[in-house]
């Protein structure tokens, strides 16, 4: 392991004012995104659209500091035969890699799930570096409802994801750790709070007896925020204070960066959240996003499948892109939407 080209890696995914961006959608999530904007999911459609975000020179120069990919669109090459990756490394941001194989069921614990892929990683680690890979990615699925999470499904995730966290930085990639706490249900913030306090302790143990360096990683986690169900909604600055507050009390000084998945808030919302968290300040690690829905519902929608709204999609994507790397220095404001609008 080479700590300090870890490390290095690490601290340019979290630079100042750049962010990473979330287009490993599985075969099956893009469908459904593409389902929404009556584009048909074909190899040929989701190389065209990936191809239009990497070749939005602005955004991705200035506020893509990484793209997680997905292991088809690692293999690809845009239509002039460059290698999607070359399109991600030439504007001056890393390419990762989703290595998870998805979620499930966990036996004797209904409801909850379980991520898989260990077996062959360490072999399809050596293979993602070859085709250009410097970080990877690994989501682990906490479901919050009547009497879940168990500490099974707790204790489980977190060992899969330090495993995986191992043999990336074996391998010299960045493991980019996720344990995600869904925001699906009607639990109000502070049960959020609990239950991810909960699972950062144990994932941050788990990485510990694994003997994950800490300077080598990034966590992606969520924000405390309230189920999307619930009645009682959280103010921005709420799920500002209270964010910082559970981070501070789980996430160690060595952890160089963290990046939020969105995980279902709005664009605006997930931009918000991020520069109050930023305004606070004072913080050990760089505070970043790792968005996917928030970086991609607005393209997605401009572009919806066709040639002549390219330059449209590209326009909308650089938006939230400059909207969130200025969020991720503490100096986003909501008019510079409405502006945009
Ligand atoms: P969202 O930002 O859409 O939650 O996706 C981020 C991600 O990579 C989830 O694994």
């Amino acid at each position: 392991m080479n700590l300090v080209e870890l490390n290095r890696v690490a601290e340019a995914m979290v630079a100042p004012g750049r962010g990473i961006l979330a287009a490993d959608e599985s075969s099956n999530t893009i469908k459904k995104r593409f389902d929404a904007i009556g584009v048909e999911s074909t190899a040929d459609n989701r190389r065209d659209y990936r191809e239009l975000l990497f070749r939005s020179s602005e955004a991705m120069s200035k506020y893509i500091s990484g793209v997680i990919l997905y292991d088809e669109t690692i293999r690809q090459n845009g239509k002039d035969g460059t290698p999607l990756v070359k399109l991600i490394s030439d504007a001056g941001s890393i390419p990762g890699i989703k290595v998870d194989k998805g979620t499930k069921p966990l036996p004797f614990c209904p409801g909850e799930v379980i991520t898989e892929g260990l077996d062959g990683l360490r072999e399809r680690l050596v293979e993602y570096r070859g085709l250009g890979a410097r970080f990877a990615k690994w989501r682990a699925v906490i479901d919050i409802g009547p009497g879940i999470p168990s500490y099974t499904a707790i204790k489980a995730n977190a060992h899969a994801l330090a495993r995986y966290a191992a043999l990336c930085q074996e391998e010299d990639i960045v493991p980019i750790v996720e344990p995600e706490v869904l925001m699906d249900g009607d639990h109000d913030i502070d049960r959020c709070y609990t239950v991810s306090e909960w699972v950062l302790k144990a994932t941050f143990e788990e990485l510990y007896y694994n003997r994950v360096a800490l300077e080598g990683m990034v966590l992606k986690p969520n924000m405390a925020v309230a189920g999307k169900k619930c009645p009682q909604r959280a103010s921005v600055e709420e799920v500002a204070d209270k964010t910082v507050r559970l981070l501070r009390a789980c996430v160690p000084a060595a952890v160089p960066g963290i990046a939020f998945l969105s995980g279902g808030q709005s664009d605006e919302e997930a931009t918000a959240h991020l520069d109050a968290m930023n305004k606070i300040g004072g913080l050990p690690w760089k505070l970043t996003f790792s968005y996917g829905r928030a970086l991609q519902a607005a393209p997605q929608k401009a572009w919806s499948g066709k040639t002549e709204n390219v330059a449209a999609a590209q326009r909308a994507f650089a938006h939230r892109a400059r909207m969130n790397g200025l969020a991720a220095l503490g100096q986003w404001k909501a008019d510079l939407e409405k502006k945009a609008a």
